[in-house]
């Protein structure tokens, strides 16, 4: 016996010679493996209050807390956090929930008032520079793939996680977030379909986002992960992404399970500017939007989106797989060194859900 387990154990240590080719290999091979997030589960089934806290316990509150201060330091006016101090009471209670009282929950473990809490979870609305695909392979599958681009790396980064929302100890559904921000800009319902969510800058103000509030619209990672949780499927996502009312205008990407379930919705605030499917019965097997209008030319100075086109049309649909679609996201300047992570999905195989923390030193 004793023998046998000695013999499993040599077993499963890597061979020295495989170690030193890895070590010679040198600085190329880390840039092909980055380092996946930590995965959490969070019971839905727990009070809203108390669900993120047994998260919150693997992480040094002095971290948070610092990530909430340059976050808020830098994104929002003095005017607003004071502002939001005075009106949270009359807010708090028309905010779409369980978003609140989880917020809620966080800032009592945390010592931060609601009103930083609320300002931390809105204002990384704003500035976030990302690139979605999604695409269909030659037989059919759908592949949904994403960038997110955002300043605050070096912190946010290490606040990244990968979480599974459980209900009745089954999974829900998927999403990748940080520490304390209760929304998600990317998501899957298994099986049905997974969604991303670009920033669409039209330059909003604070007022239009407090007023927008008040009218009881929704924030735009509130209402794609309420999406996730409700909607029965690709068609019912798309409806709800497209017609409810939010606090800004965003483009969302969704990708479903079967041939053509594939659209790029360019969102304002009160309802759909554009609807824009995959067609590829007439050679249209992707779409790329990063953060303008599709209809028109990307910005000579941001264009993330013809490099992006130049790679997929290298790949070839046939070659589509989530392997090639992470290569085609890791081309610079589709990557670049805002990019804080990468995520592919494909909701028909909801286990090969994968993240990526990019630029990590
Ligand atoms: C919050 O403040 C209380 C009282 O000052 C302190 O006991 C507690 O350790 C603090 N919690 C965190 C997470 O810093
Ligand atoms: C999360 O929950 C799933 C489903 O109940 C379980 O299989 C898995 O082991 C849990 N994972 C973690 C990281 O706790
Ligand atoms: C990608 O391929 C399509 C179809 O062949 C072509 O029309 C388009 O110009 C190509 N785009 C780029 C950026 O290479
Ligand atoms: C695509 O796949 C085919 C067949 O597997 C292969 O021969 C070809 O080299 C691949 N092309 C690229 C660009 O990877
Ligand atoms: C990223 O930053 C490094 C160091 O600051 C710089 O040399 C490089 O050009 C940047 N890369 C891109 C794609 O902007």
């Amino acid at each position: 016996m004793r023998a046998a387990g000695r013999g499993t154990r040599q077993a499963l240590a890597p061979p020295p010679l495989l170690l030193l080719l890895l070590l010679l290999a040198g600085p190329g091979l880390s840039s092909v493996s980055p380092p996946a997030p930590r995965l959490f589960n969070v019971s839905l089934d727990a009070a809203p209050e108390l669900r993120w806290l047994p998260v919150l316990r693997h992480y040094d509150p002095d971290l948070v807390r610092a990530a909430v201060a340059q976050v808020i330091g830098d994104r929002v006016p003095k005017w607003v956090l004071a502002l939001m101090g005075k009106v949270i009471g009359e807010l708090e209670s028309f905010l779409p929930q369980p978003f609140t009282d989880e917020i809620r929950g966080m800032c009592d473990f945390l010592n931060l008032s609601l009103a930083e809490g609320l300002l931390v979870n809105l204002a990384y609305e704003s500035s976030a520079f990302c690139t979605s695909i999604v695409a269909q392979d030659s037989r059919g599958h759908i592949y949904h793939g994403r960038n997110l681009d955002y300043p605050f790396g070096n912190v946010l980064r290490r606040l990244t996680v990968d979480v599974q929302f459980l209900r009745n100890g089954q999974v829900e559904f998927t999403g990748t977030t940080f520490i304390g921000y209760v929304g998600l800009w990317t998501g899957q319902s298994p099986h049905k379909f997974t969604i991303s969510g670009d920033e669409r800058d039209k330059g909003w103000w604070w007022e239009n986002v407090i007023a927008a509030l008040s009218q009881g619209h929704s924030p735009i990672s509130w209402l794609l992960r309420t999406t996730l949780s409700e909607a029965e499927n690709f068609e019912a996502a798309v409806f709800k992404l497209a017609k409810t009312p939010l606090i800004a205008d965003v483009y969302y990407i969704v990708g479903g399970t079967s041939p053509r379930e594939g659209v790029v919705i360019t969102r304002n605030r009160g309802g759909p500017a554009d609807i824009w499917p995959l067609d590829p019965l007439n050679g249209a097997w992707f779409r790329v939007e990063t953060n303008y209008d599709h209809w028109k030319p990307a910005p000579k100075r941001d264009d993330r989106r013809t490099p992006a086109i130049k790679a997929l049309n290298a790949t070839g649909q046939a070659n589509l797989s989530l392997d090639t679609l992470f290569q085609v996201l890791s081309v610079v300047p589709v990557y670049n060194n805002y990019t804080i992570y990468t995520t592919v999905m494909s909701a028909a195989s909801p286990d090969k859900y994968m993240t990526r923390i990019r630029n990590l030193s």
